[in-house]
């Protein structure tokens, strides 16, 4: 290997790490995604080509290792101990003249930080590199979680100028935008929400599959730097600004102040506009600067003498559950929705909050006539945290047999948490289709709102989504609330949406499960609309993240021969069917499907098959004609018989390690006779 090729693959490093502290830490990038992409991918090749090369600290190690079985405890350097807090600013006074107590008088510096909600993380750095990330757990130990905290974008790998051995202790968070993404992820793939982003950020770190954790977009904020279990600088202002300098991400709403006015002010400032904030905080977290003092005032068993919690009041408010109505999506999903007794909630008035559905309502132990506890948290939409008093004339919400919309019947199918109204034309679910086709992020046809729909379908002008290619300007004008002016608009944006790329067509049918990224990787997967229709669930399959659950809901779909009729009218509209083919890097198992039978004599199932999936391969569950091989181990079953049955070729783990193995070379192990 030439120094020529050491060189360059070094340099590549040093650029991709610039570009991701920019964008990641700084918010400020300086290049496109698809730039940076081409960077990574040129350094993923070298190092493919001279994998002597690749080092634990290189950008393309991100990507942690794979599924462990459980975690291993690891404990703290010094204890990771939580904070005082002071519910008001009396609480805050009384902390100051603590400190001024204890250090006889003498003038105190203090450090204002945000307080973010999420939890809290010990990284360690050894020889400059990202070497061990370990959650609180009770203070004294943790749990290692290194693999996945490796994949957090804002942890840096490598940190040059810094001492030999050195840790810091942050904040793990997600923001309110992943969060809300990550839900509405979730409830198209009819998975239990996330009460709030610190339980999604928590949940997402602590997993066995880092490639989870990975796909979440968590964020890490640092608060602190130590090495040999102690602090590093002479301050605590010193330290924040080393920790910025070495490229972590430090929260730049952060103010030395000296006086109990500068800090409630403080407090103040941000209690104002914590909404606007991209992320939740539930206070301010005040700290004596000098680390001298801080060692003066020392700690108690629970918490330092020298810093406190200043908590905001939490949004939550106690009010009457009045009556539970539902609701009809899109897909005829009834949602049960409490009527609330009018409440001041975090500067808006609430009057209502989801239920979800019948097993929630259970869950809670909900009546209607409750004085239920609500709460606004990263949801605009505030929900019942729990029954806070039963009412005295309670009476239990019953799922109602037909749809209150249009009288269909309503059925709630074996293992699935809602019911659903069966009529395919109800008008409800007509609405809540052309509001999701329209919606910002899907078609985005601004202007195409629930006052315009309800019109249009309660007239009649819309019997299907593709109507509104027809609609004429002097139909909209003629609209109540409809300007001239208005209906030039929406029509100009109708117009514009027949440009959207074919994801966007795909995400705007509605179908189950199938949301934005979805849509992109089967759009990548299979270049048209066409071709994803007219494939079996097992074709599906092949799409990245496309599993026999999702496959049957998109095979269902176009089986149905109303949405057949709604393809061609949405072709004839001029939508866009086509899209650019993504090829994936070749891995040495592309485009072949195994079947996993028995056990492995190494190998665990899950790590089968997440080094299967790694080498480009799928794994399916079922043996047919179209599998490749079936991987079979000790006591295989029914699938062996198959197997032979069709005459599939059937290997060991062994063949399997070895096609694994073979980098870069499909050629050699992709045919199977
Ligand atoms: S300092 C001994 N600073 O709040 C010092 N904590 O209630 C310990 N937190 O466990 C923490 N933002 O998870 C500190 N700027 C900040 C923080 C912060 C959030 C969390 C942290 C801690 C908890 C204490």
């Amino acid at each position: 290997m030439t120094a020529k090729i050491r060189n360059e693959v070094e340099t590549l490093r040093q650029t991709l790490r610039h570009h991701e502290h920019l964008y990641y830490v700084l918010d400020r990038p300086e290049i496109t995604d698809a730039e940076y992409d081409a960077l990574l991918g040129k350094l993923r090749d070298l190092e493919q080509a001279y994998p002597d090369l690749v080092t634990p600290g290189s950008p393309t190690q991100r990507v942690g290792g794979a599924p462990r079985e459980g975690f291993v405890k690891a404990p703290h350097s010094s204890p990771m101990l939580s904070l005082d807090n002071a519910l008001d600013e009396g609480e805050l006074r009384e902390f100051l003249r603590r400190v001024d107590e204890g250090l006889g008088g003498e003038p105190v510096r203090y450090v204002a930080e945000l307080k973010l909600d999420g939890l809290s993380l010990a990284v360690h750095y050894r020889g400059g590199r990202f070497a061990q990330a370990v959650t609180r757990g009770d203070g004294a130990v943790g749990e290692e979680v290194t693999e996945n905290a490796r994949t957090i974008r804002s942890l840096p790998l490598a940190v040059q100028e810094c001492p030999p051995a050195f840790e810091v202790r942050g904040e793990v968070i997600m923001n309110r935008l992943a969060f809300e993404q990550l839900n509405a992820q979730r409830d198209e793939q009819e998975l239990p929400r996330f009460a709030n982003p610190r339980n999604a950020a928590a949940g997402s770190l602590r997993v066995l599959d880092p490639a989870i954790t990975a796909s979440r977009r968590l964020d890490y904020y640092t608060y602190m730097l130590l090495a040999d279990g102690g602090p590093v600088h002479e301050s605590h202002w010193e330290s924040l600004n080393a920790l910025a300098g070495m490229g972590f991400k430090v929260n730049p709403k952060r103010r030395l102040c000296s006086s109990a006015g500068e800090l409630l002010e403080f407090c103040a400032e941000w209690e104002a506009q914590r909404e606007q904030l991209p992320y939740e905080i539930d206070g301010v977290v005040v700290k004596v600067d000098s680390i001298e003092h801080q060692r003066r005032l020392g700690w108690t068993a629970k918490a330092p003498r020298w810093a406190i919690a200043y908590k905001y009041a939490a949004r939550q408010a106690v009010t009457v559950v009045e009556d539970i109505i539902v609701n009809v999506g899109r897909t005829g999903a009834l949602t049960p929705t409490a009527v609330l007794r009018p409440v001041p909630l975090g500067g808006v008035t609430v009057s209502r909050a989801t239920l979800h559905n019948e097993d929630e309502i259970e869950r809670l132990g909900v009546q209607i006539g409750d004085q239920v506890l609500v709460e606004r948290s990263g949801d605009v939409i505030p929900k019942v945290v729990r029954v806070h008093e039963p009412g005295p004339e309670r009476r239990p919400f019953r799922m109602p047999a037909h749809c209150p919309v249009c009288g269909g019947h309503v059925v709630r199918e074996e293992g699935e948490a809602v019911s659903r109204c069966v009529n395919t034309n109800c008008p409800a679910r007509l609405k809540e289709s052309i509001l999701h086709f329209a919606a910002r992020g899907v078609m985005n046809i601004d202007g195409m709102g629930i006052a315009l729909v309800d019109q249009l379908v309660d007239r009649g002008l819309v019997k299907s989504v593709a109507d509104i290619y027809g609609l004429k300007l002097e139909t909209l004008a003629g609209l109540e609330r409809m300007g001239e002016k208005s209906a030039e608009n929406v029509l100009r944006n109708i117009e514009n949406s027949r440009q959207n790329s074919l994801p966007r067509v795909l995400g705007g049918l509605g179908i189950r499960m199938v949301g934005e990224r979805t849509a992109v990787l089967l759009a990548e997967a299979f270049g048209s609309l066409d071709a994803i229709a007219t494939a079996d669930v097992e074709t599906l399959q092949r799409a990245e993240e496309v599993g026999p659950k999702v496959g049957a809901n998109i095979h269902e779909f176009f089986r149905e021969p109303r949405n057949q009729e709604l393809l061609e009218r949405l072709r004839q509209a001029g939508l866009k069917f086509d899209h650019p083919r993504k090829v994936k890097a070749a891995g040495p198992l592309d485009g072949l499907t195994l079947v996993l039978t028995g056990t492995l004599p190494t190998l665990s199932r899950e790590e089968a098959k997440a080094r299967i999936e790694a080498a480009g391969g799928k794994v399916s569950g079922s043996v047919s004609k179209k599998t490749s091989y079936v991987v079979a181990g000790a006591e295989a079953g029914s699938k062996l018989d198959k197997a032979q049955a069709l005459g599939v070729a059937v290997i060991g783990e062994e063949r399997l390690l070895e096609m694994l193995d073979q980098r870069g070379s499909p050629s050699t192990a992709a045919s199977p006779n």
